[in-house]
């Protein structure tokens, strides 16, 4: 990030602050509540922002060495990316192409991907290596019968797929402008260290929505993210469909006194980017939290199933730190964290992970789960979005128009 535009947030983030006065949109909005329940608006949405559209499906850490693969499953067609001999980021459809089995489950290493059903044998590039039985299955062209291979960039860290074979990957028109700054933090350089699934009974959009404004954090959250970040104050920028939301957590309150050059944004606030439609990457020094909202994949046309998954990723520099703390706190029986000395050696950052998928599980997406409900009831037929969260105005008004769905309507001048 440029130095101007990190001095620029935090300039704006104490102004309100000390205003005591939230982001002001000018406006607010009435967003109908039909936006979350009805199915042909569920249908047009995995056609439009699912099938046809490029997925992040995660960091570069989440495959790091040459030889790694991961596979997806979150929505419509399944993924299998992997990391070549050369380093090469590629994907495919996770199909066999005899029959059509998975030939690949999970994450892990492997050079050669074997399909459970007849034992066909691909490679990490997709070639099909091996037929058992080749000349009583028949003739067949093995260049041919390669996986077939997904548009898949590799830019900033992140990992991108189309899930079309004749789909476009164009980054900068769609992260229109924002392409440079998500590069210039290094997220290619952290280590994948673990996921959490948040199987919800909420439309996918009012999960996003929990992201979408700082007025909850003193309320909702007043015991727990509301214990270390400002609410009510908020560092907004749109960049096409997308937008950075930076919030302040209170050791923004030491800067009034500290020269301007110590200034640090990643010491004072909390970033995230949301990267329409459905991502939020939510980050800090050493740390990515990437949360990708779904609607459940198992029932993709029931707009009030979601999924999410959240997936961490640190620095090796914090992991070392707290594999360091951990042993020190084995030392320790007053420790509240349990540790076996085997599966869980990163035990602060096991908790901090911990802490924040269970804020969004038990408080986010609660209010959420009501939501959904006050939508189905048939008795509310709009939701309103206040003048202090203009972020929902732009993720709604971006999505409707996406969809070719009329406006939100406009409340004031
Ligand atoms: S479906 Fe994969 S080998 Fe037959
Ligand atoms: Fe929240």
């Amino acid at each position: 990030m440029k130095r101007e535009v990190e001095l620029s947030i935090l300039d704006e983030l104490l102004r309100q602050l000390d205003e005591k006065k939230n982001v002001d949109a000018g406006v607010m909005y009435r967003n109908p509540t039909s936006a979350y329940t009805c199915k042909d608006v569920a249908r047009r949405e995995q056609e439009v922002f699912f099938r046809d559209h490029p997925q992040l499906i995660g960091l570069s850490g989440s495959i790091k060495e040459p030889g790694s693969f991961m596979t997806v499953e979150d929505f419509g067609v399944p993924v299998l990316a992997t990391r070549d001999a050369d380093g090469q980021f590629r994907a495919f459809v996770n199909a066999c192409r005899h029959r059509g089995a998975r030939v690949a489950e999970g994450r892990g290493k492997s050079k050669s991907f074997m399909c459970p059903f007849h034992n066909w044998v691909y490679s990490n590039r997709g070639d099909l290596m091996g037929i058992p039985l080749a000349d009583q299955v028949g003739e067949i062209d093995k260049k041919c019968r390669g996986l077939i291979e997904l548009p898949a960039v590799e830019q900033g860290g992140l990992l991108w797929v189309h899930p079309r074979a004749d789909g476009n990957i164009d980054l900068d028109k769609q992260l229109a402008g924002l392409g440079a700054e998500i590069a210039s933090w290094g997220f290619g350089d952290l280590v994948h260290m673990g996921e959490t699934v948040i199987e919800g009974r909420l439309n996918w959009k009012l999960a996003n929505d929990t992201f979408g404004e700082t007025y909850h954090f003193s309320r909702l959250h007043k015991n727990t993210l509301g214990q270390v970040f400002h609410g009510d104050a908020l560092g907004y920028e749109e960049f096409g469909r997308n937008h950075r939301f930076v919030i302040a957590t209170k050791a923004i309150d030491a800067l009034r006194t500290r020269p301007r050059n110590e200034w640090d944004l990643l010491e004072t606030t909390s970033p995230l980017y949301y990267l329409f439609p459905n991502i939020q990457l939510s980050f800090g020094k050493g740390s990515v939290s990437l949360i990708k909202m779904y609607p459940d994949p198992e029932h993709p046309d029931d707009p009030s199933r979601s999924r999410t998954r959240v997936v961490h990723y640190f620095s090796q520099e914090l992991i070392d730190q707290a594999e360091q703390a951990g042993a020190d706190e084995l030392r320790n029986p007053e420790n509240p964290y349990e540790y076996d000395g085997e599966t869980q050696p990163i035990t602060t950052l096991a908790a901090l992970t911990e802490v924040f998928d269970s804020t969004i599980e038990q408080e986010d997406y609660l209010m959420g789960a009501h939501q959904q409900r006050s939508a189905e009831s048939g008795q509310v037929d709009h939701l309103l979005f206040g003048r202090n969260e203009p972020a929902l105005h732009h993720y709604h008004s971006h999505f409707r128009e996406a969809l070719g769905m009329e406006p939100l309507e406009r409340i004031g001048p």
